[in-house]
């Protein structure tokens, strides 16, 4: 791709530093967003405690504003969001926000819908949000390294009419890979073996960027829970213990209520709505088949009622998404191939990754050569992003998608610009879950023009291959 082929942003960051010689001291708020405030984000390397304050010390990460997780940033939906990413890295990125049904120049995916922004440079996304939900917020260039040191933030947009709760709380998890000391293990990146296995699995987890925290609740409190898997690779395996509760959404769109009772599996780039009642002397949230780690512990104090809410939550309002026309839907297949175990024979490079210095040869390559450059998976035959599109919809056409996973290991498939609706549970997500040797077939009503990515969201497998994109006319 040469420069000046993403026009509407360019136009959008001159605007902005038009606008900027003459708006000193014009509002710059954290937080809440509203019609005329701009959201402040500055990826810049910081300070912080991760690992258990006992044994290790401070980590340097990379976070906006220098902290993790990045600022929570609300609003209503239908309310645009102005976001001033600031580049305080030594390197260039970009904020992908993941899940909003997004204007394609603002998706933020350095080389398909934006130029990567340099170290110092600016750039304005200012974009409208049609569905209410739990998204998130990251960069979409080195994201392998740039998420591991922490960059991410949660984007929450609030219901017109949201469901009575006492609180709502965005709880984000992480999982690091940390030195004994406490630092983010730095040797390991870009290591061949987590590229070609289960990526970059991490040895501590910690939830709003803290070591096992403490969040206190009233005893029969009624919480609205926001769940985030902002790991690089684990899948999450998760229970709250001394709480009654009910799943309400999943990926930012609304589902059920279903009781929760046992465990919820979260892929990496996947959200979940609980709202729970406490109803124990004391709750947690447990991660599952991690010797039951205590990921959070929530105190329980005064009641804030004398019993628990006697009803279950109300379903939550249906965002507007176009109903699949399953019986006109065109189908296409996407094979995934490679990783260890079932190692790549051969593949074709993808023309993009080649042009973006992921790799330097073009054509058919063998395992072992594509190995040598960190192509270790494919879609249907192309290892990285393809010059030509996975597939071409006529705007509103309803596809089908068969992804057959022939690797030895689960993946986390991450659609851009739609949610796609899963044959198997008949939820909408943005980031589906294929365990090894599964298929998974969604309906997708392409209904959002332009260029957009599908990935494995695991994102050593990402960078080490699996990457395509599809085009809505
Ligand atoms: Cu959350 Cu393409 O990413
Ligand atoms: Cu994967």
């Amino acid at each position: 791709m040469t420069a000046g082929a993403f026009p509407q942003a360019r136009l959008e960051r001159r605007r902005f530093l038009g606008l900027a010689a003459g708006a000193a001291g014009a509002a710059v708020l954290p937080g809440r967003a509203g019609a005329s405030e701009a959201v402040e984000l500055r990826p810049m390397p910081g300070r912080q405690q991760l690992g258990p304050a006992a044994r290790t010390g401070e980590a340097e990460v990379w976070g906006y504003g220098g902290r993790v997780p990045g600022p929570e940033i609300r609003l209503r939906q239908g309310e645009r969001l102005r976001a001033v990413l600031e580049n305080g890295l030594a390197q260039p990125t970009t904020v992908h926000w993941h899940g909003i049904r997004i204007d394609n120049a603002m998706d933020g995916v350095a080389h398909l819908t934006q130029h990567p922004v340099a170290p110092g440079e600016r750039f304005v996304y200012d974009f409208a949000v049609p569905d209410a939900g739990t998204y998130w917020y990251h960069p979409h260039n080195r994201s392998w390294e740039q998420m591991a040191r922490g960059l991410y933030g949660a984007l929450v947009v609030e219901e017109a009419a949201p469901p009575a709760v006492d609180r709502d709380l965005v709880l984000m998890l992480d999982d690091w890979r940390l030195t004994e000391a406490g630092a983010i293990d730095e040797d390991s990146f870009g290591s061949g073996h987590d590229w070609s296995h289960a990526g970059r699995l991490g040895n501590w987890p910690t939830v709003n960027g803290a070591p096992q925290p403490e969040i206190p609740v009233g005893r029969n409190e009624r919480l609205r829970l926001r769940l985030a898997n902002a790991a690089n690779a684990t899948v999450l395996v998760l229970r709250l213990d001394g709480m009654r509760g009910w799943t309400v959404a999943h990926d930012g769109q609304p589902s059920g209520p279903a009781a929760l009772d046992g465990e919820v599996t979260l892929a990496p780039g996947q959200r979940v709505d609980v709202i729970a009642d406490v109803t124990g002397g004391a709750a947690t949230l447990m991660i599952a088949g991690r010797e039951n780690f205590t990921a959070a512990r929530f105190p329980v104090g005064a009641p804030v009622r004398p019993a628990p809410v006697a009803e279950p939550p109300a379903p939550l309002a249906p965002n507007p998404l176009a109903e699949p026309d399953a019986a006109a839907a065109r189908r296409v297949e996407l094979r995934m191939t490679g990783g260890a175990m079932r190692w790549l024979a051969e593949a074709r490079v993808g023309e993009r990754h080649a042009a973006h210095g992921g790799g330097t040869a073009s054509g058919v390559l063998d395992g072992r050569t594509l190995a040598a450059s960190g192509l270790f998976w494919a879609f249907n035959g192309v290892a990285g992003m393809p010059g030509a599109p996975f597939f071409e919809a006529r705007r509103g056409e309803t596809l089908e998608i068969a992804m057959v996973n022939e690797t030895g290991w689960p993946h986390a498939m991450h659609f851009h610009g739609h949610h796609v609706r899963e044959a198997a549970t008949g939820l909408w997500r943005d980031t589906v879950l294929l365990g090894r040797g599964e298929t998974a077939r969604v309906l997708m009503v392409a209904d959002n023009p332009g260029d957009w990515m599908l990935h494995c969201h695991m994102l050593e497998h990402q960078a080490g291959g699996m990457a395509t994109w599809f085009r809505v006319a």
